[in-house]
């Protein structure tokens, strides 16, 4: 079975010494900010975005060791901390109570602290950037923060104004994940100084497996989860059209697609909607469809470290792809 412990293993020494840097670089005066920095680090989850960025430095790299090297482990750190931003600020806009089974930030010390966390992590993390002088990897990197955020705002405009159609999906997703996946990628190519080509070539790697990524996340929102035993359904709850329930409205003629908009404007305050909801989609196929346009983009993420000689990065970033589609958290 593929693991991501596994996935670690040839760049084992590599997120060691990333790990390192991120704890002296973050580190704080005892106070409140420090325990609240502190739980925000400690629930940093999977890491794959610094995974990313060491796999493909590795990959680029043209000689061992290189790989380890300041550059990536900087790029790799304002990266994370761009997603760890993001991720505080979007668990106050969704009234998450938790993270990743963990209390959310707001939970534990209400939102106007938690808006300010991410502030600070934001601030702290350019101003971090600056000094390193590697110029060329902050404003790669940190052009992704605009990116990002309008991305969550064009979501929030279609979940109150507008019908979902599939280009404003794909755009939205390119925006809110894609985009640090591909820059995840291309920055660790960057990092150990790889020609142009492969920097756009690992940049194109990591957008389609981020595009992947995200749909998996969107139909595994509707499947039922191995720990708390339900689905969660928070998209419907949230009024969020996703893919699998897209491909269903596709299909159905005017009648049956305004019925269905109508459930899914009531399911922010009545479970029987978010049920139904839940039913029609698996039932009429949504998440079949779902899932092999998330196929077709591994497949295409796959078809492009072909470019590479074998190598133990190489096979890690397949196994990556594999592990990102069958995971089921
Ligand atoms: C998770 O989505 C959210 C994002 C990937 C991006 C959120 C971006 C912002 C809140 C803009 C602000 C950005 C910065 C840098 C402060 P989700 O709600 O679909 O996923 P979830 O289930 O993990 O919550
Ligand atoms: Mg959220």
């Amino acid at each position: 079975m593929i693991t991501l412990d596994n996935i670690r293993k040839p760049v084992a020494a590599e997120l060691d010494a990333y790990n390192e840097f991120v704890e002296r670089q973050f580190s704080t005066e005892d106070g409140l900010l420090s325990e609240m920095l502190n739980h925000a680090l400690s629930s940093r989850g999977k890491g794959i975005r610094p995974l990313l960025v060491m796999l493909t430095a590795a990959l680029n790299s043209p000689s061992p060791g290189m790989a380890s090297g300041r550059r990536s482990c900087l790029a790799a750190m304002l990266i994370e901390m761009i997603h760890v931003a993001s991720l505080i600020h979007d668990d106050v806009i969704d009234e998450a109570d938790t993270r990743r089974g963990k209390p959310s930030v707001n939970a534990v010390w209400q939102s106007h602290k938690a808006v300010i966390l991410g502030d600070y992590i934001l601030a702290r993390n350019l101003s971090l950037g600056l000094q390193s002088g590697q110029f060329d990897l902050v404003t790669h990197i940190c052009g992704a923060i605009a990116t990002l955020c309008e991305g969550e705002i064009e979501q929030a405009d279609y979940v109150d104004n507008r019908p979902m159609t599939r280009q404003a999906y794909f755009d939205i997703v390119y925006k809110k994940t894609a985009l640090l996946l591909g820059i995840s990628t291309s920055a660790g190519a960057m990092a150990v100084h790889a020609t142009r080509d492969k920097i756009t070539l690992m940049r194109r790697f990591g957008e389609a497996l981020g595009v992947a990524f995200q749909i998996q996340d969107d139909i595994l929102d509707y499947k039922t989860d191995a720990q708390t035993g339900k689905p969660s359904c928070n998209d419907l709850r949230e009024g969020k059209v996703t893919l699998p329930l897209l491909t269903v409205l596709e299909r159905v003629d005017e009648e049956r697609r305004r019925e269905l908009l109508e459930r899914l404007h009531q399911c922010h305050t009545d479970e029987k909607a978010v049920e139904y909801l839940r039913q029609t989609v698996q039932n009429e196929g949504g998440l079949d469809d779902a899932s092999r346009i998330m196929q077709s983009y591994i497949q295409r993420a796959v078809g492009m470290l072909g470019e590479y000689d074998p190598s133990p990065y190489q096979k890690a970033l397949i196994d990556l792809c594999t592990y990102l589609v069958e995971r089921n958290r």
